[in-house]
């Protein structure tokens, strides 16, 4: 008896339990939400009721991050209708619409518009985890009549289709809010577009602002895509009845979104807990070449062009309006320069690498024609200006070919894509015989002479002038303090070249304006991280590489002078020596020594010169860039954190030395904790370890993270970004599948031929997958890094899966969709130097 009550009430309690924990997520005809009650999803990440904006009083139906300190609202439903008292309520009729209404009166604020035929009393809403807000078509909750997700407002989504229903024309279009305090529709709008190819554009109003290009297959041809499947899973569907993109995040405890901002960017924003702080991540438009058409049709904008203004024209056109272009306005763009040779014999294209193509709204695409055929197709027809490929991942296919404007086109210094101009038989031959023209391939050629006094003499007026002003900072002896290292690391890893004493100039303005013939683009060497390089030649000879600090750091003189002279502190035979600095007005400027190689990357990624470098020189290069950063990690008093360590920050002196350049950035702007957390990520996609990427949390590890690449690049001779076609999504995807398999030895580069100690190159790949380990505390410290390859018979711990690797790839298997990352705001191989002062 007492069991059988016992029971019923167990039952009842469960049902009523059922009751409320379903409530809490629903709304059905008996249960609307009124102004309080708040809607949780399932899994607790998104919470919908009423919400005020800051300084508001105006009551607005609202979706919103639960788990989320700072309310963050990712979409609204009446937003240009606000409620201006708590008597709103969000309830379910009998026609299954949503209804947003007062009190009493039906007055609707807001209502879904679906119509539907028959009525039906179990019509019922459910928050979903993913944010979307849906109503079941009937009973069946597989089947939705409407759903938020297909009516942003401000916020893309993980999982949300952005993109056009080609059946019943529904485009989902994203636009910003009025202001921070008001979610109103605003002037920024983002959407997509197939006019020739499929292109998203943000407008303001109905002008264009910023196109992120065509789709190529790997992401958007104009935002520099991020090595594939590295945090989110991006696909690109297009077939008959719907064409859109959809990203995925990996980790599904990160929360990340793409919001058009009421500044009008595009900005993908990650949520970091321990900072209680969304993080930018990515955003756009960011710069001028961005602007849409900022240099006319048939005009190219190069950001790394010298001098202020951006714009050039297409090979074989010349500015439309010179005295415009002269006044540096390229907005009418450029010209053919000579229309008789049109259509005549000899014509030919150009190719200009790494660029967004321009609009495809003058394009049209076949995708059933290759590069060849692509260029045969374009020549044949007259009005043919210019073709590229359509999707260039998996070998290429498709043709696109423009007729009449070809407008907003730009250059990257990597990335981007081919695009193929039409010229002339002239133009062509020009062409051809100056074709070293590809001016930034080659980033970073500083180099070096070993340091010359007599350069450091001549400057010793300028460095008399600045020691009188800061006393005796700069008599400072360094002492270095090795007591930290560990006993093991004899030999080499000892025998640091210290210079004791410092002597750091201060050059004048005048003086690196002569030595770099007013930094004309011939002494340009190339574009870093944190701004342009220059070869210089001081009056007594000596040759030095000019850094001009691209942005504001935000320190005055007396700030800057005292990090950079406890930079040029840190001297060791693997870093690049900082010899003086100039500051002058807002410009700053790094002297550093000149070296004659180029970076490491020139090396290791070209077939021919990779033979150079034999697995003896390799094995040494490896060790030197361990010393270089043991130094920078523990030795040097300072213990830097480097940041953005990869192939092109590492030069090589006349005997093929190691030097890491570019160390101590980080302090010059401002950030100079040992461990902390920035708001801005600072460093190269593809070196960045998971923590720093979407954390933005930094330590010795994340250099350690960037470490394992480049020993796995300079094995392998390829770039951990580049796409294979292997199943694996990246270079270390690749090696751990191998390294599974006890292939590793596969994947050591072919130039190196058969000449090498498997043993060694093991023991690299083996250290090199220990320092991509996806917890920072698994990764070894440099000072293990350095016994391990000193000591080859220590046993190594075995490594697990290293950080991203996602391996449910199909390429190839279904043609219209490519499963990818990239795409909706994403960066490639391009050092990001978003750095606020704080
Ligand atoms: C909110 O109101 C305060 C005081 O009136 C004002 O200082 C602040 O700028 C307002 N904030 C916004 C976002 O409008
Ligand atoms: C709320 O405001 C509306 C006017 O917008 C008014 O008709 C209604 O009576 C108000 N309700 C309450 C409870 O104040
Ligand atoms: C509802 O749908 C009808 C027909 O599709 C359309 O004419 C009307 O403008 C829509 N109303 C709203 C508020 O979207
Ligand atoms: C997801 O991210 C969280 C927090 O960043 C982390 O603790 C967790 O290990 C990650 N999970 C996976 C599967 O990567
Ligand atoms: C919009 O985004 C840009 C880029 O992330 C940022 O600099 C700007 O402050 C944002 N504007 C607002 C109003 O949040
Ligand atoms: C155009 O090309 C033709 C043939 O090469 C040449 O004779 C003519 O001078 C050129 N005209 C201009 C304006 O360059
Ligand atoms: C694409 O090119 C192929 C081969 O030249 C041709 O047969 C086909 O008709 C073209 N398709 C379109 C839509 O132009
Ligand atoms: C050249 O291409 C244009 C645009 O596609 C087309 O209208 C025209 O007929 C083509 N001309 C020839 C000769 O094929
Ligand atoms: C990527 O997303 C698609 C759906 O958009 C899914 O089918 C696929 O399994 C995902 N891939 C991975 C590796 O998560």
């Amino acid at each position: 008896m007492y069991q059988q009550l016992n029971s019923i009430l167990v039952l009842l309690f469960i049902s009523l339990f059922f009751i409320i924990s379903s409530s809490t997520d629903t709304i059905t005809l008996t249960s609307p939400v009124k102004d309080g009650d708040v809607l949780v999803s399932s899994g607790e990440n998104f919470a919908l009721g009423f919400f005020s904006p800051r300084n508001s009083s105006n009551r607005y139906v609202g979706i919103w991050y639960n788990k989320v300190s700072e309310q963050t609202i990712v979409w609204v439903a009446n937003r240009d209708q606000p409620i201006t008292n708590s008597s709103g309520i969000l309830s379910i009729d009998e026609t299954g619409n949503l209804v947003l209404h007062e009190q009493d009166r039906r007055f609707g604020f807001w209502s879904t518009n679906i119509s539907v035929a028959v009525t039906n009393d179990a019509f019922s809403a459910q928050l979903l985890d993913t944010g979307n807000l849906v109503i079941f078509k009937g009973q069946n909750k597989a089947v939705y009549s409407w759903q938020s997700f297909d009516y942003p407002t401000n916020t893309l989504l993980p999982g949300m289709k952005f993109g056009v229903d080609k059946k019943t024309g529904l485009n989902r279009i994203v636009t910003s809010w009025k202001s921070s305090v008001n979610p109103g529709v605003g002037d920024y709008l983002y959407k997509m577009e197939f006019v020739g190819s499929t292109q998203l554009f943000l407008y303001k109003g109905m002008t264009k602002v910023w196109r992120t290009g065509s789709w190529t297959g790997h992401g958007w041809s104009g935002v520099q895509a991020m090595t594939q499947n590295y945090i989110f899973n991006v696909s690109y569907i297009n077939n008959n009845d719907e064409v859109y993109v959809v990203y995925l995040i990996r980790n599904s405890s990160i929360f990340s979104r793409l919001m058009v901002n009421e500044s009008g960017n595009v900005e993908r924003l990650t949520w970091h807990e321990a900072s209680h702080g969304w993080i930018g991540f990515w955003s756009a438009p960011n710069e001028r070449c961005d602007g849409y058409n900022y240099c006319g049709p048939f005009g190219i904008c190069d950001p790394y062009k010298s001098g202020n203004f951006e714009c050039e024209c297409f090979p074989g056109y010349e500015p439309q309006s010179a005295p415009d272009w002269y006044l540096r306005d390229g907005s009418k763009g450029c010209k053919i320069k000579n229309e008789t040779q049109i259509c005549k014999d000899g014509e030919g294209f150009v190719e200009l690498a790494h660029a967004k193509v321009p609009d495809t709204s003058t394009a049209s695409v076949n995708m059933s024609l290759d590069l060849k055929a692509c260029e045969q197709f374009c020549l044949k027809n007259c009005t043919c200006m210019g073709y590229a490929i359509a999707d260039i991942s998996n070998g290429g296919r498709g043709c696109i070919t423009w007729y009449g404007d070809m407008i907003d086109t730009r250059t990257f210094s990597d990335g981007g894509q081919s695009l193929y101009i039409r010229v002339d038989a002239t133009e062509l031959a020009n062409s051809l015989s100056n074709k070293p023209k590809s001016s930034h391939k080659n980033l970073y050629m500083v180099i070096g002479m070993p340091m010359i006094a007599v350069g450091i003499l001549s400057c010793f007026f300028f460095f008399c002038c600045i020691r009188k002003k800061k006393g005796n900072r700069l008599k400072q002896k360094v002492g270095y303090n090795f007591a930290t290292s560990s006993k093991s690391l004899e030999g080499s890893f000892m025998n640091n070249d210290i210079g004791e004493n410092v002597d750091l100039n201060a050059f004048d303005m005048s003086t690196i304006v002569v030595a770099t013939d007013n930094f004309s683009l011939l002494s340009k060497l190339g574009e870093g991280g944190f701004g342009s390089v220059y070869k210089g030649k001081l009056q007594n000879g000596q040759e030095i590489a000019v850094k001009r600090l691209s942005q504001s750091s935000g320190q005055g003189m007396q700030e800057f002078t005292n990090e950079v002279t406890l930079i040029a502190k840190l001297q060791h035979r693997n870093l690049v020596r900082l010899l003086g600095y100039c500051f002058h007005k807002d410009e700053k400027m790094l002297v550093y020594e000149y070296l004659p190689n180029k970076g490491l990357d020139s090396f290791i990624f070209d077939q021919e010169k990779g033979s150079l470098l034999d697995w003896k020189k390799r094995f040494q290069i490896i060790r030197g860039i361990v010393r270089g950063l043991l130094y920078l990690h523990q030795d040097s008093r300072l213990r830097i954190i480097h940041r953005d360590l990869k192939a092109s920050n590492v030069l090589l002196d006349a005997n093929l030395n190691p030097k890491i350049s570019d160390f101590g950035m980080a302090r010059i702007f401002g950030a100079d904790q040992d461990q902390a957390i920035t708001r801005r990520v600072v460093g190269t996609y593809g070196y960045m370890s998971p923590e720093y990427a979407m954390e933005g949390l930094f330590s010795v590890k994340s250099d350690v993270y960037s470490f394992g690449i480049l020993v796995l690049e300079i094995i392998s001779g390829r770039k951990n970004n580049s796409y294979y076609l292997e199943n694996s999504v990246n270079l270390i995807g690749h090696v751990w599948d191998l390294w599974k398999q006890d292939k590793a030895l596969t994947v050591v580069d072919s130039a190196l031929g058969n000449s090498f100690d498997a043993r060694e190159i093991i023991l690299c790949i083996h250290v090199g997958i220990l320092c991509v380990q996806e917890s920072a505390t698994d990764r070894p410290t440099m000072t293990e890094v350095a016994f391990m390859l000193n000591n080859r018979d220590t046993k190594l711990p075995s490594p697990n899966q290293p950080a991203f690797i996602f391996r449910q790839l199909n390429y190839g298997k279904d043609s219209t969709s490519t499963s990818l990352s990239g795409g909706v705001g994403s960066v490639y191989n391009e050092t990001i130097t978003h750095v606020h002062a704080r």
